[in-house]
């Protein structure tokens, strides 16, 4: 009697898991859970749940900023250049950084709210940018295996952000951003941002 071959589980599974998605399909995968914390965070009423989100949703976009513009966008440019939609998403990670060091700020103040709305405007606009005219282009300059390769890379690196409060990454960020944008006058001080003490993540 021939005995029936049973697929193995991993094969059949319709659905890679997140350690096998490459560099593109984390990134979405990402933004996906950025817009529902954003949505979250509108309809959250009370200030503590309202800071709780924030600083997971803050966290989130620091450690996505690191691994597009340590990782995933040199990789970019290394296989197509530095393309207009490269220079355009670049300075777009700047804006999002100021205006989410504004909301960081404005925590506890009135127009705290206007400010994530911003936010999340400016970050909607980037992201659908990179979801329908960049990540198209990269995926034709890329190949999988590298894709994958990269996607193993970049969720490590955002792993450990995860592990770190992220107002000193945005700072020093948000500080080259405004370093590399304006030229200091003769003899003033160089460009230094607020300092505010250090605040413990919230676990996930
Ligand atoms: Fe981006
Ligand atoms: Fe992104």
């Amino acid at each position: 009697m021939v005995q029936k071959k049973v697929p193995s589980p991993r094969l059949k599974s319709k659905h890679p898991t997140t350690a096998r998605a490459d560099a593109i399909a984390l990134l979405k995968k990402q933004h996906v859970e950025v817009a529902q914390l954003f949505k979250r965070l509108e309809r959250a009423s009370g200030r503590s749940a309202q800071a709780k989100l924030f600083e997971k949703l803050a966290s989130m976009l620091v450690g996505h900023d690191a691994i597009e513009r340590e990782i995933f966008y040199p990789a970019c440019e290394k296989a197509m250049g530095r393309t207009d939609l490269l220079s355009e998403a670049l300075v777009e990670h700047g804006v999002v950084e100021f205006s989410l060091y504004q909301a960081d700020e404005a925590r506890m103040a009135d127009d705290f709210s206007a400010k994530c709305q911003v936010l999340s405007e400016i970050v909607a606009h980037h992201v659908k940018e990179e979801q329908d005219d960049f990540f198209p282009k990269v995926e034709k300059a890329i190949d999988k295996k590298q894709l994958q390769r990269l996607g193993a890379q970049m969720r490590a690196r955002f792993e450990k952000a995860m592990t770190e409060d992220f107002r000193a990454p945005l700072r020093r960020n948000l500080g080259q951003v405004l370093t590399g944008t304006l030229k200091p006058a003769p003899g003033k001080p160089t460009i230094r941002l607020k300092d505010s003490k250090p605040k413990r993540r919230n676990a996930a």
